[in-house]
């Protein structure tokens, strides 16, 4: 049967086209050309030599959460808008750190669908070139075809969209809440040296000491950050830029004791705090100050609690079972509704799309649900500090506007509370 052959020779073909079209997914790290790779070039050059690490340290897709931290100006936003998003999304699909990271699962459900193909083409009926139908060279064994109908696949799939959904809401939800706990950051690092640096009493001491009262007040606040940055991101990742960084800006003394501790965030407060006390004023303004510290507890708790608690293993693994048997059961359902296609042929793209898209959610998900390593940490702290040195380097009477020390203050005036 020299046509059954050739139909069989083509399948191969096509099939074969389509893994090598699936290779340009699969997460050969060498060839990669990474999108926005500016900043982080003695990094990239790092996972270029590696291609995957025993504790998956430098594959792909763990790599790739460097570019994922995205800041937005103007001109981002601009862009984020133009009518040619669509376009431009479309034509980078194939650059798609998210599918890359599908390669397995994506070709293993068209392995599924290509087999079912030949499958049913020698124990059922196959096309010739010329459209022309034949029997299948086993067709009359007892073995049947392998189909199954497409009703309970409908049936089941608002379950599997109501699984996904929440999966992606509560990924979301937990990559929100960590961009909250640093907004809070930020927000309170900038309150507290403005509060230490308006209340801060020149009065009682030397412009000298004031200055670096100051100074030390916004570095140890920059040092909490900082701190607690490197304790939500994997050690590999910020170990030695953490402690370069440390190093350069903080006295020797304070970054080695930041070092040493067990919990250095909770080291880095407790030199803030001193830096608070240390401040002269009245009490009563030291603990508004005191304040934001305690602010800042509770970010560093609540991002502690999304980086050891996962989303429930069971949600993730039934949701992640389901979608994997829904999809890869789905080529035996697509053998019908595409009988109209050569040799039901396009069974093949059809489950490579949808397991593309589909596993897309789940994937995207699963890349939301830790979020600290796409958040701009580094960049929060960058800011931090530059915000923060710039605050207590302002001063009353720097901008020529008059100042009236205390006078009318009927508390000070009776030189009971006098800072
Ligand atoms: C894809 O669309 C988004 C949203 O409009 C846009 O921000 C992004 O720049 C586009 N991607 C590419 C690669 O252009
Ligand atoms: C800054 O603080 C206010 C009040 O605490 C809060 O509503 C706001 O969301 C914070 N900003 C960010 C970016 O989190």
């Amino acid at each position: 049967m020299p046509s059954f052959r050739r139909s069989v020779l083509a399948l191969a073909l096509v099939v074969s086209q389509l893994n090598s079209a699936q290779a340009a997914f699969a997460p050969s790290v060498g060839k990669v050309s990474l999108q926005h790779a500016t900043s982080a070039a003695s990094s990239s050059a790092k996972y270029m030599s590696t291609e995957v690490d025993d504790s998956g340290k430098y594959t792909y897709g763990e790599k790739s959460r460097e570019y994922r931290r995205t800041v937005y100006s103007h001109e981002d936003w601009v862009k984020h808008r133009s009518p040619n998003r669509f376009y431009r999304n479309i034509s980078s699909i194939t650059q798609s750190g998210v599918y890359k990271n599908l390669a397995k699962e994506v070709v293993a459900t068209t392995s599924v669908a290509t087999f079912v193909c030949l499958w049913n083409c020698i124990f059922g009926d196959y096309q010739d070139f010329n459209s022309v139908s034949h029997a299948g060279p086993l067709k009359d064994s007892i073995i049947p075809i392998l189909a199954l109908p497409l009703a309970p696949f409908t049936l089941a799939s608002p379950s599997l969209g109501l699984l996904l959904t929440f999966r992606a809401n509560t990924a979301y939800t937990r990559w929100d809440e960590a961009r909250k706990n640093w907004g809070m950051n930020i927000n309170h690092t900038r309150d507290l040296v403005r509060l230490g640096n308006a209340y801060y009493d020149r009065s009682a001491v030397s412009p000298e000491r004031a200055e670096d009262d100051l100074k030390r007040l916004a570095l140890c606040t920059w040092a909490f950050v900082r701190s607690m940055k490197r304790h939500l991101s994997p050690e590999w990742d910020d170990e030695e830029p953490f402690r370069q960084e440390m190093l350069e800006k903080l006295p020797k003394e304070q970054a080695e004791a930041i070092f040493a501790a067990a919990h250095r965030p909770n080291r880095a407060l407790q030199d803030l705090s001193v830096a608070i006390e240390n401040l002269p004023m009245n009490f009563i303004r030291k603990n508004e100050i005191h304040r934001a510290a305690t602010i800042f507890e509770d970010n560093l708790g609540s991002s502690e609690r999304l980086l050891t608690s996962p989303i429930p293993l069971f949600y993730s693994r039934h949701t992640a079972r389901f979608l994997s048997f829904w999809l890869l059961l789905l080529p035996f359902a697509l053998w019908e509704p595409l009988g109209g296609s050569w040799n039901h042929i396009n069974m093949i793209p059809v489950t490579t799309v949808l397991s593309l898209f589909l596993f897309g959610i789940e994937e995207l998900a699963t890349q939301l649900e830790e979020p600290f390593t796409i958040l701009p940490m580094q960049g929060f702290c960058d800011k931090i500090y530059n915000w923060c040195t710039e605050i207590v380097s302002f001063a009353p009477g720097d901008n020529g506007m008059p100042i009236y020390k205390n006078k009318g203050n009927p508390v000070s005036s009776a030189g009971t509370l006098i800072n």
